[in-house]
């Protein structure tokens, strides 16, 4: 049926059906929104505990001077509690937050649809269950849609509004002004597994326990790089032992099947091992890091290269002259090989053995460096098998004395941050391709959702197009491996010279 829906109406009524972390959140923003909640939980006292928490959090804001307390005030009285779904009959729209529960969310809204009107909006905040089979029961499905959230809410701005196979267009704009109403910042997202900040979000821990489990580089080496030279908060390996691995390894692999096994967002063995043992991050204790009971880490790993090694004298500069000047200060740097000093390069997407074998180099005295990212803290190097060391510590020591902290990691197609951040730019090429959502709420939702610096068609554009797609199709060939498959988005905008966000 159609309908119309006015999120600005004086007299809006908002029902929250599940008081639990989720549900406080969207009744404490419902309410700063001047709406009225009417809140239900199936647990004995569960609405009314709920409703009191809201109510603290709410006098806390006052006290610290972020709401006034007369507005307060107010909004307790617009909240009510009631003991069954018949209270929900004045609502305009109805947001359900209960268990991640297919059955449980389906008895639900075939309760619900017995006491609202049929035109009031049903929108539930699943993380995971595809909107066009949860809004299966209804007996008007075109009015039911997701409304996903982000913990903890009141912080969050984002929430994504999700487009069933049968929403019809009111419900989706309703949802957009009733999100702004909320003061979250809404985007529009089609029903896909994971929708947008969940799929996007995939690269990140996937690459790096790839690069892991490859053996090109340890936990806290990924994680330095990823803060320092791509300004991420938090490394992905922390985020993981954060967010815990009894969260994200069954999410792992259900994101990967409900992708019908798409190499781009597979994870590793060593991620089972983790949660197979126990190992869920800071609330076991011991995760990738080991914390103590204040969820402080013990004893961190240092990330950094060190060797008592002179700083080196002279270096033949193989490929990327422009950033050694800078990087190499102090060091002889030659364009004619002497077949002694260390052979610097700066690589994309290629690894160590397949420059040396396509130049002809000497491979034993070949340093590579990435040259993408931000090297003003931390440069990352990296050495081909059969290396010999010294050439490796006599630049680290020159990038060391030149102030730059180094990691260094073994051959391997893309170093850290390049690889990584090719990667999460390479998916939100692909979640433009199959319209997920516009290039900007792609941006906007990985920004807002994720914390991310950039957004993934941003760090595109940071890279350009060209190169970034060179990084990309040169890891797949080196690697054969199609989760390194460059999105036809990518190529396209490569081949065209144009940016990551044209539209098709
Ligand atoms: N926690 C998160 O980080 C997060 C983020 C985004 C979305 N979500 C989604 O939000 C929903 C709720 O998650 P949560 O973390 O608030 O869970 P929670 O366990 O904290 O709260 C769920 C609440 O629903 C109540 N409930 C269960 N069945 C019910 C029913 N039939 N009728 C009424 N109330 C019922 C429970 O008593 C409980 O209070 C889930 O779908 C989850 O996937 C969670």
């Amino acid at each position: 049926m159609s309908g119309s829906f006015d999120a600005n109406r004086e007299d809006l009524v908002v029902g929250v059906i599940g008081a639990g972390a989720m549900g406080q959140g969207i009744v404490q923003v419902s309410l700063q929104g001047g709406m009225r909640v009417v809140l239900f939980d199936a647990k004995p006292g569960g609405a009314a505990a709920g409703a009191d928490l809201v109510a603290q959090r709410l006098d806390r804001s006052a006290e610290r001077g972020r709401l006034e307390p007369d507005a307060v005030a107010e909004m307790k009285t617009k909240l009510t509690v009631v003991d069954d779904l018949s209270g929900f009959a004045p609502c305009h729209a109805v947001v359900e937050a209960v268990f991640e529960d297919l059955d449980v969310k389906h008895a639900v809204y075939t309760e619900l649809e017995k006491h609202v009107t049929p035109d009031c909006i049903i929108a539930s905040n699943t993380s995971s269950l595809p909107i066009s089979s949860l809004g299966r029961p209804c007996a008007h499905q075109t009015r039911f849609a997701g409304f996903h959230f982000f913990n903890p809410v009141p912080l969050m701005r984002l929430v994504e509004v999700i487009r069933g196979s049968s929403t019809e267009d009111w419900v989706v704009e309703g949802l957009v002004k009733l999100g702004e109403r909320m003061g979250r910042t809404p985007v529009v997202v089609r029903d896909h597994p994971g929708f947008l900040v969940n799929t996007g979000g995939r690269a990140f821990t996937t690459e790096a326990l790839h690069i892991l489990h490859e053996g090109v580089a340890v936990q806290a080496q990924v994680d330095a790089v990823m803060r320092d030279c791509a300004h991420f908060r938090m490394g992905p390996f922390e985020l993981m032992d954060l967010t815990g691995v009894d969260v994200n390894y069954p999410a792992s692999l259900i994101m990967h099947e409900q992708n019908s096994y798409d190499p781009r967002i597979r994870t590793v063995p060593f991620h089972k091992s983790l949660h197979d043992a126990g190992r869920f991050g800071r609330k076991t204790g011991h995760g990738n890091y080991r914390y103590d009971e204040a969820g402080k880490m013990i004893d961190p790993p240092s990330p950094d290269h060190v060797s008592d090694a002179a700083p080196a004298e002279r270096v033949f500069v193989a490929e990327g002259s422009e950033i050694f000047s800078d990087l190499l200060a102090g060091t002889a740097m030659t364009e004619i090989d002497d077949g002694e000093s260390p052979i610097v390069a700066a690589l994309y997407g290629e690894d160590c053995s397949t420059f040396a074998a396509r130049r002809s180099l000497d491979h034993t005295r070949l340093v590579a460096i990435d040259p993408t990212g931000d090297l003003s803290k931390r440069a990352t190097i990296m050495t081909p098998p059969g290396a010999n060391p010294a050439a490796r510590d006599a630049v680290a020591a020159r990038l060391n004395a030149n102030g730059r902290a180094v990691v260094a990691i073994k051959d391997s197609p893309g170093f850290i941050a390049q690889r990584m951040r090719a990667m999460i730019g390479n998916l939100g090429c692909e979640m433009a391709q199959i319209q997920l959502a516009t290039p900007e709420d792609i941006d906007l939702a990985m920004r807002l959702g994720l914390n991310y610096p950039l957004g993934p068609l941003e760090i595109i554009d940071d890279f350009g197009t060209a190169l970034a797609y060179r990084i990309m199709s040169t890891m797949q060939e080196i690697t054969g491996d199609d989760r390194y498959r460059p999105s036809p988005w990518l190529r396209r905008r490569a081949l065209l010279g144009l940016g990551a966000k044209v539209p098709s």
